[in-house]
């Protein structure tokens, strides 16, 4: 029986994850469940998967749940270090990574350095301070197996070659909802169309990170970190029909693609029971069916941030770090709407012209250009609001 921790297990990847756990009941179980402030979402998942122990980030989230736990023998813990303690749990087999944003970094971290073998759904912490999680994950021995379509893809494609027989790796990208607005449609565009992904039901911020591309980026940061291969071996191509899930080009000229439905249980269901693969019913992939797959250089003019990301990659430090904090500040901000779907863009530059980029040895270089940035961010999302 494996013991599973599911950190982020109220969002989208956090249920996915839990409805594979629910189809192998001799196989998983489940230790630990975290989430942010959805007190009614966890106590319900409670119920049915009767974990150990359980954390909230809000501290009254968590005081309200206690209270209506007490009669139960669940351990509720609260705050950041309530989730960092259910990360490192002693019994934990496996630990899948499904917060968003900045805030899984130091859970994720501390999952490694108890040695614990993690799932990454969580980009933003590879994004942020990726070569720190590979050289940690390197000294305690453990696996990093990657949950985001793409880069299973690529996983899956690397089994069993050898990295000095990877070209390149080519990325697909979906192009999101707004693939085929104009940058004059796409300035004003409302929440609810940018929300609208055409392929995938996922949460809010990666959706809008879609939509403006930024997604896209941040996996190509992500790739890099979790496969060792350098930006200029690192390709995105759009594909709108999000069948193919991304390619790996090899010395030999072989290009080997992994395709599916897009449906986030299928790349679940492989780290869950990596090596193996194990059987689930879901709808198969019918070709014929979807008839045409196409592919097409993305427009870096009219989705800006894809190039943004590779620069923050290529010069390094602790540009990666301000772009991922500037573009969590932007995208908050749009999501309230507070600034307009085209401002996303501009506050990032801004932040990111203004920052004098700098080496991160350390997990605290990372950490202060993180609140650097959230801070310069936040200035000209004000000055935005108010203009
Ligand atoms: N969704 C997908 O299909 C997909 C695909 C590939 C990669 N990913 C990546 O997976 C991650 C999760 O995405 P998602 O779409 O599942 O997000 P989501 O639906 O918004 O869920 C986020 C989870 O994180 C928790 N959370 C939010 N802020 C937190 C904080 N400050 N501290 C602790 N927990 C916090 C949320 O709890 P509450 O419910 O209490 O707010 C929820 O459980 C992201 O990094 C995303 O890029 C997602």
């Amino acid at each position: 029986m494996k013991k599973i921790v599911i950190l982020g297990a109220t969002g989208s990847i956090g249920t996915n994850t839990l409805d594979i756990i629910q189809r192998f009941p001799d196989k998983f179980q489940v230790l630990g469940l975290t989430a942010g402030s959805s007190v009614e979402k966890l106590e319900s998942l409670i119920k049915v998967f009767k974990p150990k122990v359980v954390a909230l980030q809000n501290e009254k989230s968590a005081a309200a749940l206690s209270k209506t736990l007490s009669a139960s023998n669940v351990e509720v813990l609260s705050g950041n270090q309530g989730i960092v303690e259910v990360a490192r749990h002693p019994e934990a087999d496996l630990v899948i990574s499904a917060i968003v944003g900045a805030a899984g970094l130091l859970p994720t971290l501390s999952a490694i350095r108890a040695k614990k073998n993690v799932a990454i759904a969580n980009k933003e912490p590879l994004v942020m301070a990726g070569e720190i999680i590979r050289r940690e994950a390197t000294l305690n021995g453990v696996s990093i197996l990657p949950i985001d379509s793409e880069h299973s893809a690529i996983f899956q494609v690397l089994n069993g070659e050898q990295r000095h027989s990877i070209k390149r790796i080519i990325l697909t990208a979906s192009g999101g909802p707004l693939l085929r607005f104009s940058n004059k449609e796409k300035e004003q565009v409302s929440l609810e169309e940018a929300l609208a992904h055409p392929n995938w039901k996922m949460g809010p911020k990666i959706s809008i990170d879609s939509a403006t591309l930024m997604n896209k980026g941040l996996e190509i940061i992500e790739a890099r970190w979790l496969f060792d291969v350098p930006p200029e071996q690192i390709d995105v191509v759009i594909h709108p029909q999000s069948i193919v899930h991304s390619m790996v080009e090899f010395v030999d000229r072989s290009v080997v693609a992994q395709m599916g439905l897009p449906d986030m249980r299928t790349p679940i269901c492989y780290v869950l029971h990596y090596p193996r693969r194990a059987p689930i019913s879901l709808p198969s992939l019918d070709l014929t069916e979807v008839g045409t797959l196409t592919f097409e250089k993305p427009d870096t003019t009219a989705f800006p941030l894809l190039k943004t990301a590779y620069t923050a990659l290529e010069e390094g430090g602790t540009l990666p770090s301000v772009l991922n904090a500037a573009n969590e500040e932007a995208v908050t901000a749009f999501l309230e709407k507070q600034i307009s779907f085209g401002m996303i863009n501009r506050i990032i530059q801004q932040t990111l012209e203004a920052h004098t980029p700098q080496s991160t040895e350390t997990l605290d270089d990372v950490l202060e250009a993180d609140r650097w940035a959230r801070l310069e961010g936040k200035r000209w999302i004000k000055q935005c609001t108010v203009c």
